[in-house]
């Protein structure tokens, strides 16, 4: 049993959902200063109990479980801190890989060590990069997992190599690149303290504080969705909301962006799977 692991509390559980209807209704007649109020308590009476547990325990199965055509598990995979070590890997990607040069975030590493030792297909490795009803990712799973092995570790993304540089200075123009329907950026919605929109606050992505608070609590089991998603559906999710174009999953633009986040989160203890509304 890893000593950081969260006890699950499935009786907190049923009892925080009915508060938090409750609460949502109140919220109505007292205005929007509570909404923040309602999801603060709701998360707190939840993090006893986050339901992420069951993606991470399932994922683990999956990790060490053989399969593919070469019928092997995932237990020699190199996530950057040699081949098999989870623990504290989540914490210094994206990163640069010498055996695929070039720098990967955690899913599209996932997909490369899918492909290259387990013998699946690019696309096998890629079905269902996220859940929907009836359809479950095994993707979600594993990155629950992982993610889960560097709860408690403080974020430290490098930028020694020349990729790691570049990859940053591209996810950083990103940020701000401007375009669509509403000509928006990342940085229209997350570049400035206080915003909000549909009573949500928008985190101040710019800021160490603002950056390490977000990227430390992805992935999340999402409340409103049932489901554990990974910060390449955060990022999906959020380009729609700017009307861009559906990005390619795993794509190395997704992957300049999480680079740009995840650095600047540096320094901050990493704190997932979270919990979101
Ligand atoms: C139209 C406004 C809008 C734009 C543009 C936008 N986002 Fe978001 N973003 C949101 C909203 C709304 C949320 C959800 C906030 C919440 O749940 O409280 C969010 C959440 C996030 C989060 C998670 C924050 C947390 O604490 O959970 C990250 C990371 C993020 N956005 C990154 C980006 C990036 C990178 C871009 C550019 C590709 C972007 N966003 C563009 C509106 C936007």
């Amino acid at each position: 049993m890893r000593p950081n692991r969260r006890r699950l509390g499935w009786p907190a559980l049923a009892v925080a959902g009915a508060v938090a209807l409750t609460g949502a209704m109140a919220v109505q007649a007292q205005g929007e200063s509570n909404t923040t109020d309602e999801i603060a308590k709701y998360r707190q009476m939840l993090a006893e109990g986050n339901p992420a547990e069951l993606w991470e325990a399932a994922g683990e199965e999956l990790w060490k479980k053989p399969a593919g055509p070469k019928n092997v598990s995932l237990e020699r995979c190199d996530l950057g801190k040699g081949p098999g070590v989870t623990k504290g890997a989540y914490a210094e990607l994206p990163r640069y890989f010498a055996d695929a040069g070039k720098v990967m975030d955690l899913e599209q590493r996932l997909v490369w060590c899918r492909t290259t030792l387990q013998g699946l297909t690019e696309q096998q490795a890629k079905a269902t990069p996220f859940s929907s009803s009836g359809k479950r990712s095994d993707i979600e799973r594993l990155v629950a997992f992982v993610t889960g092995e560097s709860r408690g570790v403080k974020m430290n993304v490098k930028l020694d190599h020349p990729e790691e540089k570049q990859v940053y200075a591209l996810g950083k123009k990103m940020f701000y690149y401007r375009g669509g329907a509403y000509d928006f950026a990342c940085a229209t919605c997350h570049a400035v303290d206080g915003q909000r929109i549909r009573l949500q606050d928008l985190p101040n992505l710019l800021t160490d504080k603002g950056a390490q608070a977000a990227y430390t609590t992805w992935p999340a089991y999402r409340v409103s969705q049932g489901e554990v998603r990974t910060m390449q559906h955060r990022l999906y999710d959020c380009l729609r909301q700017q009307r861009f174009p559906e990005p390619a999953y795993g794509s190395d633009v997704i992957t300049a962006l999480t680079m740009f986040l995840a650095r600047n989160a540096n320094g901050g203890t990493y704190d997932g799977p979270g919990l979101k509304r």
